[in-house]
C-alpha cells in the first residue's frame, strides 16, 4: 500500500503534468460540462462583499475570478493549486482582489483564523491525507467560517465517465484502479468517508446535496474521440497502449456513444455532491 506522501507525490506529478495540460487544453469543453455543478457550489457558498475567501484547487481561476467579483474590492480570494501551468494560466488574468499560490493546499500555511470561505469546485478529492488536509483548512478558518465544496459522486453514479472507460477497457493496458482511500476523481463518492473525514477535522453542520444532471462530453462523437485520453483514467492508459490499441478503443468508445449522439452534443449522467459544513466554532 502507498504511503499518503507517496499518494500527494504521485497527484502532484500528474497535475504537472498530463492532468494539468489536459485540463488547459480541454477548458472550454470541460466548463460547458461541470460549469453547472460549479454554479451551483458558487450559489451556496453566497461569498458576500469584504470576504476573504481560499478556492482549493482553483486550476485556470474561473470560479476564483467570480468569488473575487463577489467579494468585491473590500475582500479577497486566494486561489491554490498544485499545478504550475494551470496557476500560471490563473495569474495572466490579473484580478486584483485575487492572489494565485502554486502548491499543496493540504499543507500551505494559510493564515490562521482569517478565512470566511473555503471553497472548491472538484479540487479537493486528491489528497494523500484527506484528514490533515482539512484539518489545515479548518485552521484557516475563523470561528465563523464555512467550507462549501462540489465532488463527484461514486463512478457507477457517473456514466458519462464511466461508459467510456469502459468501452474502451477490453482494448488497452490495465487501467488503474484506485483502493477506497486512494485519492483520484471518485474518491469523494462516498458519503459516509466523506463525512468521517470532516468531522475528524473538526468541522460540523454538514450537509450533503445530490445534484443530479446530463454531462455535456462533446459536441459529436467525433469530437469526443479527438480529445479521449487527454486526461483521467484513459490518459494513462493511452500512454501505455499501441497505435493500434488506442484505435480500437476509440471505435468502441464510438460505439457506446452511437445511441446518445444529438444535434445538441452527447450528454450523459452526472451526479455529484454539493458539501457544505460550518467552522469548529460556526
Ligand atoms: C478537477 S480539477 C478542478 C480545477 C478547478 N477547480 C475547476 O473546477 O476548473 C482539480 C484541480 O485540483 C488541483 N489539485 C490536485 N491536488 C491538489 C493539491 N494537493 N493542492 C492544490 N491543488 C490540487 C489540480 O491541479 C487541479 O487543478
Amino acid at each position: 500500500m502507498k504511503t499518503p506522501t507517496e499518494l500527494a507525490a504521485e497527484q502532484a506529478a500528474y497535475w504537472n503534468g498530463p492532468g494539468g495540460k489536459g485540463w488547459l487544453a480541454s477548458m472550454e469543453r470541460i466548463e460547458q460540462g461541470i460549469g453547472d455543478f460549479g454554479k451551483a457550489a458558487l450559489a451556496a457558498a453566497n461569498a458576500q462583499p469584504g470576504e476573504k475567501v481560499i478556492d482549493i484547487g482553483c486550476g485556470l481561476g474561473g470560479t476564483t475570478r467570480t468569488l473575487a467579483e463577489a467579494v468585491g474590492l473590500g475582500g479577497h480570494v486566494l486561489g491554490v493549486d498544485i499545478s504550475e501551468q494551470l496557476v500560471a494560466s490563473a495569474r495572466a488574468h490579473r484580478v486584483p482582489n485575487a492572489t494565485f499560490v502554486a502548491g499543496n493546499a493540504a499543507t500551505h500555511p494559510f493564515e490562521a483564523a482569517s478565512y470566511d470561505l473555503v471553497f472548491s469546485r472538484f479540487g479537493v478529492m486528491f489528497f494523500g491525507d484527506p484528514v490533515a488536509a482539512f484539518k489545515n483548512f479548518q485552521q484557516a478558518l475563523k470561528p465563523t467560517g464555512r467550507l462549501v465544496f462540489v465532488c463527484w459522486r461514486t463512478t457507477q453514479e457517473n456514466p458519462w465517465g464511466l461508459v467510456p472507460v469502459r468501452a474502451a477497457a477490453p482494448f488497452l493496458p490495465p487501467l488503474p484502479r484506485p483502493g477506497p482511500e486512494d485519492p483520484g476523481q471518485y474518491a469523494f463518492g462516498d458519503r459516509a468517508r466523506v463525512e468521517r473525514i470532516l468531522k475528524e477535522a473538526g468541522f460540523s453542520a454538514l450537509s450533503f446535496e445530490p445534484l443530479d444532471q446530463l454531462v455535456f462530453m462533446g459536441k459529436s462523437i467525433a469530437d469526443i474521440l479527438e480529445n479521449a485520453g487527454r486526461f483521467g483514467p484513459l490518459a494513462r492508459a493511452f500512454a501505455d497502449a499501441t497505435p493500434e490499441q488506442i484505435e480500437k478503443a476509440k471505435a468502441a468508445i464510438g460505439e457506446t456513444l452511437k445511441p446518445h449522439e444529438t444535434a445538441e452534443g452527447v450528454r450523459l449522467p452526472g451526479a455529484c455532491w454539493l458539501v457544505t459544513a460550518r467552522a469548529r466554532g460556526g
